[in-house]
């Protein structure tokens, strides 16, 4: 089983709760699993990879974090093309646009992307907690 890489922005702890929710579902699975804030990620380290998991909140108008995530994200995306990755975030009022935009734009680069991403509303609870333990077991197991 591959090495799963995730590495998220989160400015209020909602989408570190996803991606700390994604690694336990990943790891009990059976997978070494590396989980990160972007801040201390650099590009280069996904080639280790075998799953590169990326997570961002909604921010902006519909958009990925922009001062860290996306320049991370725009310097990943040439690296990974053929390769697998999945995506994740937390939104509040929207309607998954960004997620939406974002998996389109990862599947035009030629990403092998597990579905079209996952979201959770604001801090995942009950249900959406569940579905990021199961994301993390399908990832482990993509
Ligand atoms: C500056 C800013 C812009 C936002 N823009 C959107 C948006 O366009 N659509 C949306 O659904 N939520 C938007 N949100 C809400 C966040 O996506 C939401 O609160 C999310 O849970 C934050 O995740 P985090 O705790 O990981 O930072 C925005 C929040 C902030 C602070």
């Amino acid at each position: 089983m591959s090495h799963i890489g995730i590495i998220y922005w989160s400015g209020t702890g909602n989408t570190e709760k996803m991606a700390e929710l994604i690694a336990k579902g990943a790891a009990d699975a059976g997978a070494e699993v590396t989980c990160k804030n972007v801040s201390a990620a650099s590009p280069g380290e996904i080639d280790g990879y075998g799953v590169v998991v990326l997570g961002s909140p909604s921010m902006g108008s519909e958009v990925i974090e922009e001062s860290e995530m996306e320049p991370f994200v725009d310097a990943v995306i040439p690296k990974l093309a053929g390769r697998k990755a999945a995506i994740f975030g937390s939104y509040g009022w929207g309607d998954g646009e960004w997620m939406r935009n974002w998996a389109a734009r990862m599947k035009d680069a030629g990403i092998n992307l597990l579905d079209d991403g996952l979201i959770a509303h604001e801090t995942p609870d009950g249900e959406s907690e569940q579905e990021c333990v199961t994301y993390g077991g399908r990832i482990a197991a993509f």
